[in-house]
């Protein structure tokens, strides 16, 4: 079996969950890790016991490294992810697909030239309840989709405003840059990509503007389907929900487990005669596997060059509609995508 050679770049939060996965996959060696944070950057060598580095310039033209993932603040995603894919190697960046769709042309652009994958970290879409969601709608159990109401939001935490997702040029914008993505990508999935938004942004709580802790909006889709949102970091119970109506039914995903609350798929199919629909409920309570999964999906690709999800194109879709959503929001006008 052909092992794959991984650096991981950023060794927060989620850089160092990545690299755990990377580790535990028999096809990958986690070759180096690096945190322009020294101190993280060793830490996390020792913790998975391999080289670190506090740069990531030397690491990512390293011969002996195929791929890297990158999970550094928004800032930083394109310009690591060029200059990897043009040194030749398969790049794994985090969401956003870097601060606005500027960036993730240049992204896509810079792969294209290479030859070389890009996935986007759209790890939700390897959730157990929004793939059985997803199975559902696309082989057209609840008919033609007619609309879909998506919540997703947290509280935020002391002094959220001095994190870099407080600063607008670390992070490009705010909660729907970073939440948001996510909601919009699985727009994207569920339905395609829209054709227009009206939005509105709030900077209501935490002392971020211009950077929004709140965005609501609705998308239109040329099927005339439509899609809202409201994406939150004055929700102060975390919350997930994503829900879709078709002609015949409805799917409703609530939580993504720990404090989002247990996934929950709700299928409801439509009762002709009148009256309540019937309904199915099922629970995922297993641990968290989207990170892996979402690694399995991107490794097989590498190895065997099969089709995966969140390529390119998907982050572009996504990146299009939140440009959209700024743009609307900024001028109060109806916004094309893209
Ligand atoms: N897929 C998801 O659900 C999900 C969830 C949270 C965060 N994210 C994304 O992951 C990325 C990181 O978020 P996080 O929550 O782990 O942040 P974090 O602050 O916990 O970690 C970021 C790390 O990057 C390091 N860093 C900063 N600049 C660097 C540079 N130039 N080179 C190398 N390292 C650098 C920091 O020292 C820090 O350790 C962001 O893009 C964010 O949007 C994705």
């Amino acid at each position: 079996m052909a092992i794959t050679r991984v650096a991981v770049i950023g060794c927060g939060l989620i850089g160092r969950r990545r690299a755990g996965v990377v580790s535990e996959d028999a096809s990958s060696v986690l070759a180096s890790v690096v945190d322009s944070n020294a101190a993280l950057a060793s830490e996390a060598g020792a913790e998975f016991g391999c080289e670190w580095n506090a740069d990531w310039r030397p690491v990512v033209a390293r011969g002996d490294v195929d791929a890297v993932v990158i999970a550094t603040p928004n800032a930083f995603l394109a310009p690591i992810a060029i200059e990897a894919l043009r040194a030749g190697k398969h790049v794994l960046l985090e969401k956003p697909m870097g601060r606005t769709l500027s960036e993730a042309r240049a992204i896509a652009a810079a792969a294209a030239v290479a030859g070389r994958l890009v996935k986007v970290g759209f790890n939700h879409r390897y959730h157990p309840a929004l793939g059985a969601a997803f199975a559902l709608v696309s082989s057209g159990t609840i008919g033609r989709p007619i609309n879909i109401r998506a919540v997703y939001g947290h509280g935020g935490r002391p002094g959220y405003e001095l994190e870099w997702r407080g600063d607008p040029a670390l992070a490009g914008g705010g909660e729907a840059t970073d939440q948001g993505v996510h909601i919009f990508d699985l727009i994207a999935w569920f339905a395609g990509v829209p054709s227009e938004v009206f939005a509105y942004t709030q900077s209501a709580v935490w002392p971020i503007a211009p950077l929004e802790d709140n965005a609501f909006g609705l998308f239109r889709f040329d099927s005339s389907a439509l899609a809202s949102f409201h994406t939150s970091w004055t929700q102060w119970k975390n919350r997930f929900t994503f829900e879709v109506y078709g002609e015949l039914g409805s799917v409703e995903v609530t939580g993504l487990g720990k404090s989002y609350g247990t996934e929950t798929l709700v299928t409801g199919t439509r009762n002709r005669e009148g009256g309540p629909p019937r309904m199915t409920r099922r629970e995922f309570d297993g641990p968290d596997e989207s990170w892996r999964l979402e690694w399995a999906d991107f490794q097989s690709a590498i190895r065997d060059g099969k089709p995966y999800m969140g390529g390119p194109q998907d982050g572009l879709a996504a990146m299009a509609m939140l440009d959209a959503v700024y743009r609307s929001a900024a001028t109060g006008l109806t916004t094309a995508v893209g």
